[in-house]
């Protein structure tokens, strides 16, 4: 069997057109636009529309991808859909982004890691990809957290937004890739901590859909060490370093986790892209709209070396290492 490798052709986002600004939320809960800046790094998010839903954004954000490819959905034969805040329970929310699409062929799915949901949808196309299962794939992170957070708690209300991000993958045989591609994946999980950040509710046991909740110190002392060490985990599989990197896409959660990760690391504050300011924490949707961020301004260039990192409920963490 010829070896494939899984090459980034294009990536695309959505942002819901409202935007509710730290001004905002202090009308609305006991905070200040001063707190939130000192404390995450977050200016302002967007909020989606009434009966605007988590496929109508990933939709958005998959056709911005195929156009940034230069293909049709006729081209694509696996969606993987990462997401927390699926439009129903079921079906899976990626079979009404394949619906309307207008996609009858390959397979379409969601995928649950909440805030890592994104590196994680993407090892999986990587996997299914190189085993020749399938030849193109969106992977796209679509949220509406807005839907699930309790507006009365500030203390994690003011962190979180809507929106979508997609990046269109390709199975291209070795000789061709020329060394681009996904390089490497390091994924996981440890449910010890799954009482710390999570929602109290599901159709299994409350029936509702709950609100989120978060001890916001215990995720703060866990993350960085979690995600310095899959990125270890990525430079030692490949033998990249933080100066051999080009640029260091987090998920955007939370500015000072991502400063205090890139300082552990050795990397460059220069090669960190920071896009929390703009839309909060959109969490499985936070790196394809900090790449698409950085691919439209002009910073990631084709054959750049990609670090992605996130951290999430579960808690759920992992890493991945990509030529552009
Ligand atoms: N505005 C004003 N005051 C607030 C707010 C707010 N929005 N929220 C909490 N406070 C108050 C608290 O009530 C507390 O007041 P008290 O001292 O009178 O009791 C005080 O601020 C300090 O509260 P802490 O929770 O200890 O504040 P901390 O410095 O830890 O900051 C924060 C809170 C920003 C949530 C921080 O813990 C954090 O960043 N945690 C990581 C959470 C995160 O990023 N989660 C995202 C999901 S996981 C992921 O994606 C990685």
């Amino acid at each position: 069997m010829i070896g494939l490798h899984s090459v980034v052709r294009g990536v695309g986002s959505y942002l819901p057109q409202k935007v509710l600004t730290n001004a905002d939320l202090a009308h609305m809960v006991d905070t200040s636009d001063e707190w939130i800046v000192q404390r995450t790094g977050i200016r302002e998010r967007h909020i989606a529309a009434d009966g605007e839903f988590t496929s109508h954004l990933g939709l958005k954000a998959a056709q911005a991808a195929l156009v940034d490819a230069g293909l049709t959905a006729a081209d694509i034969d696996l969606i993987i859909l990462a997401t927390s805040t699926p439009d129903q329970t079921f079906p899976a929310t990626a079979v009404t982004i394949q619906y309307e699409l207008g996609i009858t062929r390959g397979a379409a799915f969601d995928l649950q890691a909440v805030c890592s949901g994104f590196v994680f949808a993407l090892a999986t196309a990587d996997a299914h990809l190189r085993m020749g299962s399938f030849k193109r794939a969106l992977v796209i992170g679509a949220e509406t957290f807005s839907r699930i957070l309790d507006w009365q708690d500030r203390g994690t209300c003011v962190l979180f937004g809507d929106g979508a991000g997609a990046v269109v993958l390709e199975a291209v045989p070795e000789a061709e890739a020329q060394g681009r591609g996904l390089l490497t994946s390091h994924l996981r999980s440890d449910g010890r901590h799954r009482s710390k950040l999570f929602v109290d509710g599901g159709p299994s046991s409350t029936g509702t859909v709950g609100h989120l909740r978060m001890e916001g110190r215990e995720v703060f002392k866990h993350a960085v060490g979690m995600i310095t060490d899959v990125i270890t985990d990525a430079f030692a599989a490949t033998g990249q370093s933080a100066d051999s990197i080009d640029w260091f896409v987090p998920h955007q959660a939370n500015r000072r986790i991502i400063d205090a990760s890139a300082q552990k690391l050795g990397i460059a504050p220069e090669k960190v892209v920071t896009t929390v300011q703009a839309h909060g924490n959109t969490s499985a949707a936070s790196i394809p709209l900090a790449l698409d961020v950085a691919r439209r301004d002009g910073r990631i260039k084709d054959g750049d070396l990609v670090l992605l990192e996130a951290m999430g409920g579960g808690f759920t963490w992992g890493s991945a290492l990509l030529r552009w």
